[in-house]
């Protein structure tokens, strides 16, 4: 390691250790060996019935478990901790521990990160889970922010296919989408996306969506079944295009302080339990699909089916455009491989 690196990584650490001792929920416990309880606080930007808050309130209580009581996971659904662009600093410097990232977030600190982001990349959520779980498929990535951030990814959950909705039609082809203010993630992918498809790409943080079709800000966004019926979106922008454009994919990731200071035994807890949680998600996911569909057509949505081609043509550039390096490469490559 160079010196400046470690440098940056002990100033991040002592930074990370007096935000812990500083911060009663943080899980800056004793040893294990003292008997020391250690809360980790996890940030997360949805609500209370979204699958993600119900399998990690599970985990949290599988770990509190397994562990016996030494390990502690504390949800903050809702984003009362922030949004996830903050998430990204808080846990790199321990004010908490544990937070789910959309893949474009990651991608604004490490650029292989745009390859789960991108159309075509996922066949179906199984195909992308099992791709997400594989060592063997996402290679080193997962660790490569340990150095730079002091952020590990544990693993990923499914967002579901992505699919645009607006205030005012369904958007058969991209040309309906034409000079739309369309809310995006904040990243250089979901804004050529929209620029591809002929829209005018709004970066904004998911929390300020519904506000933002309310006043008019923009006059759609792109997102998931369950997102839009969990935020309410369909209240204010009811026209629900089955896009598809893409599966997306959210990323748990902890400070790589807190990951190493659980005992073998402890960490070991840690990944079953992820693993039983991630699998919970993903089942958690199928249903709710369905019933948010139902839901948002009760409170007056209407969804309607497009041109499919027409989008993945528009879309089909992005592959050269963001694959750039032998690593983006090599983790396209094999993850295609999975597929087949
Ligand atoms: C999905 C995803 C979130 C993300 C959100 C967004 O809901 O699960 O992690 O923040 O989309 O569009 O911002």
């Amino acid at each position: 390691m160079r010196t400046t690196k470690r440098i940056a990584l002990l100033s991040t650490t002592l930074v990370a250790a007096l935000a812990l001792a500083a911060c009663s929920g943080g899980s800056g416990g004793d040893s294990d060996a003292g008997g020391e309880t250690h809360t980790m606080k996890l940030a997360l930007n949805q609500t209370e019935d979204h699958p993600s808050f119900i399998a990690l309130e599970a985990f949290g209580e599988k770990l509190a478990e397994d562990t016996d009581g030494r390990w502690n996971i504390e949800v903050y659904p809702n984003s009362t901790l922030g949004d996830q662009n903050e998430y990204l600093q808080s846990v790199s410097d321990g004010v908490i521990d544990l937070a789910i990232v959309s893949a474009p977030q990651l991608e604004n600190l490490q650029k292989d990160f745009v390859i789960f982001s991108l159309p075509t990349v996922f066949d179906s959520i199984d195909h992308q889970m099992d791709a997400l779980a594989d060592p063997e498929v996402v290679g080193d990535v997962y660790t490569s922010l340990e150095d730079s951030n002091n952020i590990t990814v544990v693993g990923g959950f499914t967002q579901g296919a992505r699919n645009m909705y607006t205030k005012d039609g369904i958007a058969e082809t991209p040309a309906d989408l034409k000079g739309k203010k369309i809310r995006v993630q904040e990243s250089p992918v979901f804004i050529a996306m929209i620029e591809a498809l002929g829209g005018s790409p709004t970066p904004m943080a998911y929390s300020e969506v519904y506000t933002g079709l309310q006043s008019g800000v923009i006059d759609g966004a792109e997102n998931n079944e369950i997102s839009y019926f969990t935020q309410k979106h369909f209240e204010v922008a009811p026209f629900f295009s089955n896009t598809q454009h893409l599966i997306g994919a959210d990323f748990l990731i902890i400070n790589s302080g807190t990951l190493d200071g659980m005992s073998d035994e402890d960490r070991a807890a840690f990944d079953a339990g992820w693993e039983q949680t991630w699998k919970q998600h993903t089942e958690l996911w199928k249903t709710q699909t369905e019933e948010a569909i139902a839901e948002a057509k009760a409170g007056g949505a209407t969804f309607g089916d497009v041109d499919t081609a027409a989008y993945t043509e528009a879309l089909s550039p992005l592959l050269d455009e963001f694959i750039t390096t032998d690593s983006q490469r090599t983790l396209y490559d094999a993850i295609r491989a999975s597929a087949e």
